[in-house]
């Protein structure tokens, strides 16, 4: 049995990182129940900073999904390669040690590391979904000693700065998102024709309000394709102008990991993405939970005009 050790809520701190991203929570031990009012204190801070950064949280998958679970539903993890060894259905296994070969390291060439390393394209978790994710909560449980950061931008920060025509011209738009277009663009052949056709291309609003607070921030990422109603050239090119605009370095919060460090992020308004390390040589296991979001986010939520796929992956690249 678990002591029901309370923590009164006065003892967490919230610490922001960045003026408008970010914030270290203290004070808080996760492996143990979470009382009602620090647990809010935690869910508030959540929605206000997008980022939470908690150091020192020595948790196992349970604990890691017990607390995850407080703030909704969790999502499902999608059949894909390096999946295939599933923990819990409600586990991520991010980790380039091969459960295969005696846990031998795999280098960034394993098809299966080619695969985990589209997380190295900014991108938002599971915006491929009819109900994209709302969080997900990363547990570094082995880290390398350096390389292997994670960085964050705000989509949020990037919409409030945004000029006012580039407002106008996005608001009420629908982007259509696809893994199968994201990892398209590192290798072919990443996803078998099984989990293809698993994957349709899905619809999803541009501009998004946080239904909590009102802030309202646009949504793109790695998986963003096209956006609906403008010739596919001009999408692409706004797409990227949105990223280059939400992505200038000034903008990004680096996480640095330590060990144990639990850190969780708002699907809804921030893009992420992990950095390189020496694969070959040290090893990185992660874990994660992904809170399921409120959706689908357009109607209908599945794209139709799936035709456009043939002109637009580039010759001898397949998915
Ligand atoms: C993720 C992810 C990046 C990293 O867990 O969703 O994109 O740094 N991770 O491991
Ligand atoms: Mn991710």
């Amino acid at each position: 049995m678990v002591p029901q050790t309370r923590y009164p809520s006065a003892m967490v701190t919230i610490t922001p990182l960045l003026p408008h991203l970010g914030a270290r929570v203290e004070g808080v031990d996760l492996s143990r129940p979470v009382d009602d009012a620090t647990f809010r204190r935690i869910a508030d801070a959540f929605e206000e900073h997008s980022v939470l950064v908690f150091h020192g949280q020595r948790l196992t998958d349970e604990e890691q999904m017990r607390f995850s679970e407080r703030f909704g539903p969790l999502e499902a993890t999608i059949n894909s390669i390096g999946q295939e060894r599933r923990l819990h259905p409600n586990l991520v296994d991010l980790s380039n040690v091969d459960p295969d070969h005696d846990e031998k390291l795999m280098g960034w060439s394993d098809r299966r590391m080619l695969y985990q390393s589209g997380n190295q394209l900014w991108h938002t978790d599971s915006s491929f979904k009819p109900v994209p994710a709302k969080a997900s909560l990363l547990s570094g449980r082995e880290v390398p000693p350096v390389g292997g950061e994670t960085e964050f931008v705000s989509m949020r920060h990037a919409y409030a700065t945004l000029p006012e025509g580039t407002r106008r011209n996005i608001d009420g738009r629908v982007t259509v998102h696809s893994i199968l277009y994201s990892r398209s663009t590192i290798a072919k052949g990443l996803f078998d024709p099984e989990h293809e056709r698993a994957l349709p291309p899905v619809r999803q609003a541009l501009v998004r309000v946080n239904p909590a607070n009102g802030r309202t921030s646009f949504y793109i990422g790695s998986h963003a394709w096209y956006i609906e109603g403008l010739p596919y050239d001009e999408s692409r090119r706004l797409l990227d102008d949105l990223l280059a605009h939400t992505t200038r370095s000034e903008l990004v919060l680096q996480h640095r990991w330590t060990q144990w460090d639990l850190v969780m992020w708002d699907n809804r308004c921030v893009l992420h993405r992990g950095r390189p390390w020496d694969a070959a040589k040290h090893a990185r296991v992660m874990r994660r939970t992904t809170l399921a979001g409120d959706g689908p986010t357009a109607e209908p939520p599945f794209a139709t005009r799936t035709e456009l796929w043939d002109g637009i992956v580039p010759e001898g690249v397949g998915v």
